[in-house]
């Protein structure tokens, strides 16, 4: 049955119109509740609100919606090279349109402020900027950039920038094999070095690098995504602590660099273990196993060494790897970005070494549209929480949650995305219960403003509050913008 049967075409046509411009029905028909009915108790939203500080964003990646690959000497990263070697992309499709951002930004801005978001997080590309990877800056590529902080902030939006989104200047894949060389991670760092000192007067939050494990494990384990290469376990974990090690000189970089006030931190896609039942021992079980689990990324970050099973467990493959590399990589940072999609694990204590079993997931278990996205919204209460709890963390943003959806547009041509509302309205109540608890979690960022390149699934797989018509480059506010932009005008999940 469709969304609103049964209402006459009137009423129909003035939510439909309503939703066009991003408003609720009831808050575009009057502004006031039914007057017949008693008023709802206020505690309801009370107990659904979140800090009064608390920032809504929106969030994108450069090589996924600005397209314009050519323009202003942008040089050629991986993801173009990958996107159009055949037979890696699922719907052969590749970024060199994409959303158009990189012309139509102003238009995309105006999404953003539609929906009453103040934060936005975008991703700077590498190769706009040094079309070679090092060498000389390329002002017209950094222009862009300036150009569009100065729209955000000129609409009242804080822009938060991540250094790296995975299109590394091909160059450096050629040159250097790309991650697989510890001198791509001083390139980046000095890549890192520049963008800070010529953006931080209006950026204050900067994200080193995006899911140091997804472009470890996919872009060199399976071969996926870009560079697309399967090296050997030893390699592959050298290619994980250079990462983590460009990480940390990138942190660096942007203390050297940046004006008073810029902040930095990593935005990773940390392995989330959610205790099975919620038992004393099963939270410490889901701690230990945390820690664990995320040994070659977020624990080494913040605790300054590999743990023991790490390293035992990678035997002779381990990195090559000194204790200056291990200071570096843990250098003080000021906040953690955590892209919370899906738990990981389940968690059950055990009297066993480690002390926790993964529970194994059924197979009916439920998902997204995307297989690899279980529903388990409690994920995003414990993923800050272990944050908070296991390293003390006492930053935290949700850099990314949302979910792709088949967005099928409805008779009248709009997308009743009701199955992408239930999912972030069920994680925001999670969310919200680490907020009232304490865990400090000071702004979220659902993934994406607008559908965009979903990597190798292609153009197909939208993600976005807006839809985007690839060929008209038309955007349409899916009925998830309105969810959104009522859970930003209550300051509580809607
Ligand atoms: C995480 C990545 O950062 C983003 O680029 C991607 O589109 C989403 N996950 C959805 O897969």
């Amino acid at each position: 049955m469709m969304p609103f049967e049964g209402l006459s075409r009137r009423q129909f046509s003035g939510i439909a119109g309503s939703l066009a411009l991003g408003i609720s029905a009831r808050s575009a028909k009057s502004g006031q509740a039914d007057s017949s009915k008693p008023a709802r108790p206020t505690n309801r939203r009370l107990a659904s609100s979140f800090p009064s500080t608390f920032l809504w964003g929106t969030a994108t990646s450069a090589y996924q919606i600005e397209g314009a690959v050519k323009d202003d000497e942008r040089g050629q990263s991986i993801w173009d090279h990958h996107a159009h070697t055949p037979g890696t992309i699922l719907d052969h499709s590749n970024a060199d349109h994409a959303c158009d951002h990189y012309h139509r930004y102003k238009e995309d801005v105006q999404l953003m402020k539609a929906m009453g978001a103040t934060a936005y997080r975008f991703s700077v590309a590498w190769p706009r900027i040094f079309p070679e990877g090092v060498g000389s800056p390329n002002p017209k590529g950094l222009d862009f950039y300036n150009r569009l902080l100065d729209e955000l902030l000129a609409n009242g939006i804080e822009p938060f920038a991540t250094l790296y989104h995975w299109d590394l200047p091909q160059s450096l894949q050629d040159r250097l094999g790309g991650w697989a060389s510890r001198d791509t991670a001083k390139a980046f760092a000095d890549y890192a070095g520049y963008v800070t000192a010529q953006l931080s007067d209006r950026v204050k939050h900067i994200f080193t690098i995006n899911e140091c494990s997804r472009l470890v494990h996919l872009g060199y384990g399976t071969g996926s995504d870009a560079p697309g290469l399967r090296l050997p376990q030893q390699e592959l974990n050298q290619v994980r602590h250079n990462v983590a090690l460009g990480h940390g000189l990138a942190v660096q970089a942007v203390r050297a660099h940046g004006r008073v006030g810029t902040m930095v931190g990593p935005a990773e896609n940390m392995v989330t273990c959610v205790p099975a039942i919620e038992t004393p021992a099963n939270v410490r079980a889901a701690e230990i196993a945390t820690r664990e689990l995320n040994a070659g990324y977020l624990t080494v970050m913040l605790e300054g060494q590999y743990t023991d099973a790490f390293l035992a467990s990678a035997g002779n493959n381990a990195p090559k790897s000194t204790a200056e590399d291990v200071n570096i990589i843990s250098s003080p940072i000021d906040f953690v970005g955590l892209n919370v999609y899906t738990p990981d694990h389940y968690v059950v204590a055990a009297d066993n070494e480690p002390g926790f079993t993964l529970a194994p997931f059924p197979a009916s278990f439920p998902h997204m549209e995307p297989t690899w996205l279980r529903i388990g919204p409690e994920a995003m209460y414990w993923a800050p929480r272990q944050l908070a709890e296991v390293w003390g963390v006492k930053s935290i943003y949700i850099t990314e949650n949302g979910t792709s959806a088949t967005d099928e547009p409805a008779i009248d041509g709009r997308v009743y995305d009701v199955d992408r509302i239930m999912y972030l309205r069920n994680y925001l109540m999670h969310l919200q219960r680490a907020t009232s608890e304490g865990v400090p979690v000071q702004g979220y960022f659902p993934w994406s403003l607008m559908d965009n390149f979903e990597w190798s699934d292609g153009l197909e797989k939208r993600y976005g509050l807006y839809h985007v018509d690839f060929k008209t480059q038309r955007r349409t506010p899916k009925l998830s913008a309105s969810f959104y932009r009522e859970v930003i005008a209550r300051n509580a999940v809607a």
